[in-house]
């Protein structure tokens, strides 16, 4: 029998504020609906109101995984927070939702890897079940990306949204085959070559101040479609899979287009991906347990079902998980 990583409880929060594309064209921004629904399947994105901060954010979603999963903070060993958004440079965001769940034990820390920091704080977190630290972990991905935006960049400021999900991993026991329930496998990938396709031109060692979103938009979808495409194969052979096994594709949401190019790889049909790209927007770390939270609240995932998982970022960060729910 080997340690495995069960999600027992998931749950999200998106900030009241809706703004549609209209609104982001009737504000000033040179953009029409039809560019943005036609080059990326956006309509409209929820964005923090003044005041409300990404932990505040994390909280809520926080507080919903851990009430659908029956716990209290109390219970909780760990939490991994994915954020690009953090509300200060330091402390970790991780830290102040501590003390806002009343957990006074245990330890808690951010994880920077962009859009695909879920990815990478659940990896961390199974990590940690497998390496017997932590019983239950809290993952959360929590941005308000909307804060980092250069509203006078169209390429850039129509893409984002805010918001926050949050998945509760507890250890379980399996076999150690692709029929366990649980975390099957992440496969992580990084190359820093890179790193000037899509960053904040902006920090606290470099300029002082925060900085707003640059990209080379269309050197990341080139990159994202190649590099996706071979961690979910790679997440499959691992694994001993083939792509008709898979009942669920929850991909990160930062465009229809690029979602589309994987799920056509995979042969897979469009009922089979959870979507939430059109509301939502790109929520960065947040959008994958944003989408899951969704899939299993109206019954679309269920127990038992194969969810594969994949995110690429800044950095260039991507990777994939594979989970048995
Ligand atoms: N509204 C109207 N026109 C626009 C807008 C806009 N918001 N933005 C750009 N344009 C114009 C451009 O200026 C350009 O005009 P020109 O031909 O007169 O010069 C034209 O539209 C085409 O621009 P392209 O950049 O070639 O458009 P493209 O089809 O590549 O689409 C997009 C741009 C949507 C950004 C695309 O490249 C993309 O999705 N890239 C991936 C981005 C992404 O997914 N990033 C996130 C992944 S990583 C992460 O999540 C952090």
């Amino acid at each position: 029998m080997i340690r495995r990583s069960r999600i027992v409880g998931c749950g999200s929060y998106l900030p009241a504020n809706v703004v549609t594309n209209q609104d982001l064209a009737d504000r000033g921004v040179e953009t029409s609906d039809e560019w943005i629904v036609q080059r990326t399947g956006i309509r409209s994105r929820h964005v923090a109101a003044e005041g409300e901060l990404t932990s505040d954010l994390a909280l809520a979603a926080a507080r919903a995984a851990l009430d659908h999963a029956g716990l209290d903070g109390a219970a909780i060993d760990c939490i991994v927070l994915a954020t690009t958004t953090p509300d200060n440079t330091f402390p970790s965001t991780a830290t102040k939702v501590q003390a806002a769940l009343g957990m006074t034990r245990g330890f808690a820390m951010d994880v920077q890897a962009v859009c695909a920091g879920f990815v990478y704080a659940l990896s961390v977190a199974d990590s940690f079940i497998k390496s017997g630290q932590a019983n239950r972990v809290l993952v959360i991905g929590a941005e308000t990306f909307s804060r980092i935006l250069d509203w006078k960049d169209r390429t850039t400021c129509v893409l984002f949204g805010d918001g926050a999900g949050a998945v509760v991993l507890e250890a379980g026991e399996g076999k150690g085959d692709a029929a366990d329930r649980g975390v099957l496998s992440t496969h992580l990938h990084s190359d820093g070559r890179f790193y000037d396709l899509l960053y904040v031109d902006g920090g606290p060692s470099a300029t002082q101040t925060t900085g707003h979103v640059r990209m080379h938009g269309q050197e990341i979808f080139r990159h994202a479609v190649s590099k996706l495409s071979s961690v979910v194969e790679e997440a499959l052979v691992a694994n001993g899979l083939e792509p008709s096994a898979i009942d669920w594709l929850v991909p990160h949401q930062a465009n229809q287009r690029i979602i589309d190019g994987i799920a056509r790889k995979l042969k897979l049909p469009t009922e089979k991906v959870v979507l939430t790209v059109d509301r939502h927007g790109n929520t960065s770390a947040a959008s994958i347990p944003l989408a899951l939270a969704e899939a299993v609240h109206d019954g679309r995932i269920k127990r038992g079902d194969l969810v594969l998982m994949e995110a690429i970022g800044g950095g260039l960060t991507w990777g994939s998980a594979l989970a048995r729910w």
